[in-house]
């Protein structure tokens, strides 16, 4: 549905996107990660034809977005990462005004913004003036805008910034119905929602991909390491070094806690899970096992390792 090649952008002296490629299939939900600065939303506008790359080049569902601009746009709902709304036209005229500059034809302008009213939770603010709503409001405008014309493809950068829990909830079960029979790419700062919602990952990082690849599998093969927390009631001398010498382990880190009691913090193997094995050791060893406890890697620990230094 997209697909990116060799796409650069150079601003006076500054590479701000290098050389990326990537697709994203008909029916995923790409969630498209990296810090502030890395070029995300100027890797979106480049995909939405909105800024023109220094090279490279990019369809949406085979139509070239500069050559074929038409068709592809026809394809694509964008919402930006800061909204041009009119500030003083209505939700719903503003709604019809850009319905039927994306070509949705009168007879169906009521019904599709009828549509995407319900569909971003907006009807009591249907005659609201834009200028007066609230900022999470103002971006639920935009994403019906993105919406209203019944897109293949969504692009969205940042679509819940400025909401509320509640609406960042909302926005999420939206992007997630929508997906049934739509594709999605998607920029954000909020790595739980990456997990729940995405098929798939892309980071960048200073212009450059760094990975792409489903959660699962950045988790799985990445070389941070999983974690296991371990409490044993009045440990034996030896109970570290007994620890440190099962396979898969490591670093053992002991700490003393109230009551007689050790906590044991030990450093796995990325993809290992000694859980068990750390159970029946305790149990051949005789120790009083009070908590045992694995840690695993998180998508923001995997995020961080990629995206910090160099
Ligand atoms: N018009 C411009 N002129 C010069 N530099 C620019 C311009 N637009 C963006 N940049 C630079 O390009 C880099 C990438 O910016 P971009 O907005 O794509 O980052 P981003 O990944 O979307 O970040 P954020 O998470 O903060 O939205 C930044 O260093 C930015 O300063
Ligand atoms: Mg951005």
């Amino acid at each position: 549905m997209i697909q990116v090649e060799h796409l650069t952008k150079r601003y006076a002296g500054f590479t701000a996107v290098r050389d990326i490629s990537f697709q994203v299939a008909k029916g995923e939900i790409v969630g498209f990660l990296g810090p502030n600065g890395a070029g995300k939303s100027t890797t979106m506008r480049m995909i939405t034809g909105y800024l023109p790359p220094t090279s490279g080049r990019a369809s949406i569902a085979g139509f070239d977005i500069f050559t074929e601009s038409i068709q592809a746009r026809q394809q694509l709902g964008y919402l930006p990462e800061s909204t041009p709304l009119y500030h003083d036209m209505r939700v719903d005229e503003y709604l019809r005004y850009r319905a039927s500059l994306k070509g949705v034809p009168s007879s169906k302008l009521r019904e599709r913004v009828g549509d995407v009213l319900d569909l971003c939770n907006l009807q009591e603010k249907e005659r609201a003036i834009i200028g007066t709503l609230s900022k999470g409001q103002r971006q639920r405008v935009g994403i019906a805008d993105a919406l209203v014309h019944d897109p293949a493809l969504l692009i969205l950068d940042e679509p819940t910034i400025g909401l509320d829990p509640n609406q960042i909830r909302q926005v999420r079960d939206l992007i997630k119905n929508l997906a049934t029979r739509r594709t999605v790419l998607i920029s954000t700062h909020i790595l739980p929602e990456v997990e729940m919602m995405c098929s798939r990952v892309v980071v960048i990082h200073k212009g450059q991909i760094r990975a792409s690849d489903t959660a699962e599998n950045l988790l799985r093969n990445h070389r941070s390491v999983g974690s296991i927390r371990v409490e044993i009631q009045s440990p034996p001398a030896n109970a570290r070094e007994t620890l440190s010498k099962l396979s898969g382990i490591k670093e053992v880190a002991e700490e003393p806690v109230p009551g007689g009691a050790t906590v044991f913090h030990l450093r796995t193997d990325a993809g290992a899970d000694l859980s068990a094995e750390v159970f029946r050791l305790a149990q051949e060893q005789h120790w009083e096992l009070l908590e045992l406890m694995r840690k695993k890697p998180t998508l923001e620990d995997v995020f961080v390792d990629l995206t910090q230094g160099d």
